[in-house]
């Protein structure tokens, strides 16, 4: 009897971690970075980049009312390399484009790789369009999708080559990146209450790149990029947490002694 009242005890405690953990959706745009933690992407090499809603000599003419925040980041016209950097905390992370739906000068499938943290590149290629055209444009088109993440510090590099148009092909490469999404998991870093039950703190088993090194990493070995602001609003959300927590946690508790004892 004495074990079983200690497993609901315990059982009580991690639903009270049930109720913290909020998953949320946090998107990086190409232009206005990430909110949260003012992150900006990073494109290199830099020069080969351009906004392209406004940009005068972009012959890639997408709507910017379907783009996110109406922005939309143009790389193409000339050869070579290609790279964008994210940094971002959380469980999954998805990066969207937009892709002529035709076009005779420019090809938007392209040999890519990815580079997550420590981990070794993994090479994939565009993925295959996907929703219906608005006029001559696929939006929303995921580039590229990881997901089972440990909840730390990533850094991702996505990079690819445009081919130089030749005999055989006289397309050259684009690359329109619209945005980035990730889901962070708020509240799995909350001190106060959580500590009570280990388990759940990380998420094991990262299903993401195929190479076999280890995914987790702390979170310091990614460069500080997070102004006090964000760090002052976390602290804030962290107590509300703590609170609601506790409230719950305790509400749940009492009943379940209501139910199970009396
Ligand atoms: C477009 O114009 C910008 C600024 O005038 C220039 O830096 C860039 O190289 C041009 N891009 C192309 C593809 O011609
Ligand atoms: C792209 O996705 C966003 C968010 O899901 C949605 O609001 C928007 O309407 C989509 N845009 C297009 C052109 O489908
Ligand atoms: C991608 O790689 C394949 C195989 O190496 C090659 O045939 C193809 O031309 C490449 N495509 C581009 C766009 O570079």
């Amino acid at each position: 009897m004495t074990v079983y009242r200690r497993y609901l005890f315990i059982s009580t405690l991690s639903f009270s971690h049930l109720v913290l953990s909020v998953l949320q959706d946090r998107v990086i745009d190409d232009q206005l970075g990430d909110p949260f933690s003012q992150f900006m992407p990073i494109y290199e090499p830099p020069d080969l980049w351009q906004q392209g809603n406004g940009c005068q000599n972009c012959t890639l003419r997408p709507s910017p009312l379907d783009a996110e925040q109406a922005t939309w980041h143009d790389t193409s016209g000339s050869s070579g390399s290609r790279s964008i950097q994210f940094r971002f905390t959380g469980v999954s992370i998805a990066i969207y484009g937009i892709i002529a739906k035709q076009n005779e000068r420019f090809t938007f499938d392209m040999n890519w790789s990815y580079t997550l943290d420590d981990s070794e590149p993994t090479s994939y290629t565009t993925p295959s369009r996907t929703g219906v055209p608005l006029d001559n444009f696929y939006y929303n088109c995921s580039l590229l999708s990881l997901s089972n993440l440990p909840n730390t510090a990533h850094t991702l590099v996505m990079e690819a080559s445009l081919p130089a148009p030749s005999p055989e092909s006289s397309r050259g490469g684009a690359i329109l990146f619209d945005y980035a999404k990730y889901r962070f998991d708020d509240g799995s870093d909350s001190p106060s209450v959580l500590t009570t039950d280990g388990s759940f703190t990380t998420i094991p088993g990262s299903t993401v790149a195929t190479s076999g090194t280890s995914q987790t990493q702390p979170a310091t070995t990614v460069p500080s990029s997070n102004p006090s602001g964000t760090s002052q609003a976390d602290a804030k959300k962290k107590h509300l947490a703590v609170i609601l927590g506790l409230t719950f946690g305790g509400l749940a508790f009492l009943s379940f002694i209501l139910t199970f004892f009396f």
